[in-house]
């Protein structure tokens, strides 16, 4: 897949010092500090797409919005909408539609292999794709994205996704904010979920930048 053909896509996560981003429970990851939180809205900010897996959303039940008015100044000077586009993957479509979610004030749409939808869940565009080796087709995805107008995709979990992404070498840049705490677990979450990449094959990272800020610090690479 030609890069030109797919959106930019940054992947943000935090995660603990011993390298999860949730507990073994799945809990919704609520450990990052104000400053990694205004992090993550100020990458939202500069994107015109937002995604992330049913998982995710069924932790959190919503999404981040950008309220911050310096950001909102920002897209509106860039001519974008105020806020991105939100896309939930989901390969069974089963979400919840009482979740707050459906009622934030976010455009949304729905990456699915699914053809009939629940009505009930008020997406503005559903992209469907076919079935692929990683549960769905990714580089069809990612090429509707672009072609819809996605020039800057950021990815805001979970690992799942993540992997899907890396697999299909769909990722460009990474964010992660390494945060005061160990969870342990061997079936929590980790930033790259999946079955795993033999060492000789993974993907390289260069970093682009590193900043201690509080008791957290932001990694910032680059995917070789
Ligand atoms: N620390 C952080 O920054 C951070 C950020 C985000 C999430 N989290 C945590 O991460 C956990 C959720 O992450 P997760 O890794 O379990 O899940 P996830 O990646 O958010 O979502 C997994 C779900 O997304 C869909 N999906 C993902 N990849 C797919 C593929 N290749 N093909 C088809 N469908 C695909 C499937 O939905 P269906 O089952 O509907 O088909 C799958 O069950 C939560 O505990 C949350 O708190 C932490």
């Amino acid at each position: 897949m030609l890069k030109s053909d797919r959106p930019y896509v940054t992947v943000v996560l935090a995660m603990s010092a011993d390298g999860k981003i949730a507990d073994a429970w799945r809990s919704p990851a609520r450990f990052g500090s104000a400053q990694d939180k205004s992090h993550l809205e100020t990458q939202i900010s500069q994107a015109d797409g937002v995604l992330f897996g049913a998982g995710t959303l069924r932790a959190y039940g919503s999404t981040l919005r950008v309220t911050h008015s310096d950001l909102l100044q920002q897209r509106q000077q860039q001519g974008k909408p105020p806020q991105p586009v939100h896309i939930v993957c989901s390969q069974s479509a089963q979400l919840d539609p009482n979740s707050v979610f459906f009622r934030q004030s976010v455009p949304r749409w729905l990456l699915t292999t699914v053809v009939q939808v629940d009505e009930q869940m008020p997406f503005e565009r559903v992209i469907t794709v076919g079935k692929g080796e990683t549960g769905l087709d990714w580089v069809d995805a990612l090429q509707q994205f672009r072609r819809l107008g996605l020039e800057q995709l950021v990815v805001t979990g979970g690992g799942e996704v993540v992997a899907s992404l890396l697999g299909v070498g769909g990722i460009d840049e990474v964010w992660l904010t390494v945060c005061p705490l160990l969870l342990g677990g061997r079936d929590a979450p980790t930033p790259v979920g999946g079955t795993g990449i033999l060492e000789g094959m993974a993907p390289r990272l260069a970093l682009l930048g590193v900043e201690a800020i509080g008791q957290e610090v932001f990694l910032h690479y680059r995917v070789l």
